[in-house]
């Protein structure tokens, strides 16, 4: 196994993502907890230094023990980790300087033709590689023993190297997206360090479960169910691993979709034999927002009702401890990096932030390190259904923003059955896997129109399908004017109370994906 030291970068975990993908296994463990017996102990087959915000040349800064260097293992350094071994190995590292510092995309260039080390780069006969720095320190002079690989305008040691020690360190991030070769890079490292990349899913899933059990022991955990993927998987990886100390809590709120909550129930209750507590809330949720059309209104109240039922079911579970959340790394760089941040507020998202303390409980997240493709390579591992793991995102305050305008049974009875048509023309075209999100919203219009020989008067509805990659920027789906029609006729003969459908063509920005 491999083992990252993580000295604190907003990217570490991207490092262990890459190698995942690789199929080898790593593990992080920070800095301070990385001595010498943990080192013994851990035995690692290759090292890997992370960045890190702090400066090596300030006292006291975070180092790793001497002895990793006598391991006899390979060894690559980033950024800050670069800085420390050229430190620790007897190089120097100034301090930044405004004309040597580098944020952002920049260009490595090879030193002479002993390019291929290592990276395979510059192969294309280009000349250089786009890399990504996020420097204010560089190094100044190089430990013995290391020779310059690769260059860049601030870094005059981009890529070094000591081939006989098998130790590289890289002043750039190749662990990010905007270093399109650093797959490469880590390929080669770890091929080199002797990996098969014979390391999977299940195996990750071996040790989550360890890793639950370990902290959780035989105390009880609650859990929200969504219905969502997230914490589907995390409900199915926890009840592997802690079996009947888990309690599902599955809010139904009255605004989900057609038969959602059935399917969410029977699934987990009978064929996963998970403990779900159904909390029947539709009157509560409904009758609060009655005559309520403001958005954000509608957004908060949901929000706090969904607050006040989940510890009012939790409460009956006697003595939990844990409170389990499917929180993705996705959510977990965005809290660090935003919260307080001067961004304004352009919806009030639903979530249970503050629920944890308010209960006493302690969280488990056991999807915290992953991605949302590799919760879905996990869910798939931990036998769920492909049609559950595939579904697209469905917001916390459901239907409530799809129903521009006040909210009704009746509305809500409609926008169901419309939803469920056109869900069912895009799997019908193979087309749901293509498209990241795709509903209906009915609209607070009546229009005028022509069925048979009599006149309607009813509601119009708003089709919507947009591919995005993270849901921050979405682009509307290019359907086919055929399926367009088809769907549009299908709805308006199937469904009662629907007798016009317009197709949403906006982008986000300037829409957002759903319409409030
Ligand atoms: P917008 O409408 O802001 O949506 O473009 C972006 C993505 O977020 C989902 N969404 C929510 N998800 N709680 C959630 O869990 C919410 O309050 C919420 N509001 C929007 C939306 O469905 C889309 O995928």
């Amino acid at each position: 196994r491999l083992l990252i030291i993580d000295f604190g970068s907003q990217v570490t975990q991207l490092i262990a993502r890459r190698l995942r993908e690789l199929n080898v296994y790593c593990e992080i463990h920070p800095y301070q907890n990385v001595t010498d017996a943990f080192l013994a102990e851990f035995a690692p087959k290759a090292v890997i230094f992370s960045g890190g915000p702090d400066s090596v040349t300030r006292d006291g800064s975070p180092r790793p023990p001497k002895s990793v260097y006598d391991l006899g293992v390979p060894i690559l350094g980033i950024c800050y980790g670069q800085q420390v071994m050229m430190q620790d190995l007897g190089g120097k590292v100034e301090a930044g300087q405004s004309h040597t510092a580098e944020f952002g995309r920049a260009y490595v260039t090879p030193s002479d033709e002993r390019v291929d080390l290592l990276t395979g780069w510059f192969m294309d006969g280009s000349g250089r590689e786009q890399v990504w720095m996020s420097h204010g320190d560089h190094v100044s002079e190089i430990a013995p023993g290391f020779e310059v690989y690769a260059t860049s305008p601030g870094a005059p040691f981009a890529i070094t190297a000591d081939t006989a020690r098998r130790f590289f360190a890289v002043q750039f991030h190749p662990e990010v997206h905007h270093t399109p070769n650093g797959a490469t890079l880590f390929e080669n490292f770890v091929r080199m360090a002797g990996f098969e990349g014979d390391w999977t899913m299940g195996a990750y899933r071996e040790e989550a479960i360890k890793k639950i059990r370990e902290q959780v022991g035989d105390a009880k955990v609650i859990c929200g169910l969504s219905g969502g993927v997230d914490s589907s998987v995390a409900a199915a990886l926890l009840h592997e691993a802690i079996g009947d100390q888990l309690t599902c809590v599955f809010v139904d709120h009255g605004l989900l979709r057609l038969n959602e909550a059935e399917e969410v129930v029977t699934m987990f209750r009978d064929h996963m034999n998970l403990q779900v507590i159904h909390a029947q809330e539709q009157e509560l949720f409904l009758g609060e927002l009655e005559g309520v059309s403001d958005p954000e209104t509608k957004r908060k109240i949901i929000g706090k009702l969904f607050i006040d039922v989940f510890q009012k079911y939790a409460d009956q579970i006697e003595g939990a401890q844990f409170l389990a959340q499917g929180t993705l790394y996705p959510d977990v760089i965005e809290s660090v990096s935003f919260s307080g941040g001067p961004s304004v507020t352009i919806k009030s998202h639903h979530n249970v932030g503050g629920l944890p303390e308010k209960m006493g409980l302690k969280l488990v997240e056991p999807l915290r390190e992953l991605f949302k493709d590799e919760v879905r390579a996990l869910g798939h591992e931990l036998g769920l259904p492909a049609s559950f793991i595939g579904r697209h995102p469905f917001p916390g305050p459901g239907l409530a923003i799809r129903c521009p305008g006040e909210i009704t049974r009746e509305k809500l009875e409609i926008l169901r059955k419309a939803d469920a048509v056109y869900i069912d023309q895009i799997r019908k075209h193979g087309l749901y896997d293509d498209i990241w999100q795709a509903f209906v919203a009915i609209l607070p219009v009546r229009t005028v129109g022509v069925m048979g020989d009599g006149r309607t008067y009813d509601y119009a509805c708003a089709l919507r399908a947009v591919t995005s990659v993270d849901g921050m920027t979405a682009d509307y789906y290019p359907f086919s004017h055929e399926f367009l029609g088809e769907t549009a006729t299908r709805i308006i003969n199937e469904v009662k109370g629907i007798n016009r459908c317009t197709y949403d063509i906006t982008s986000k920005p300037p829409g957002t994906i759903e319409w409030e």
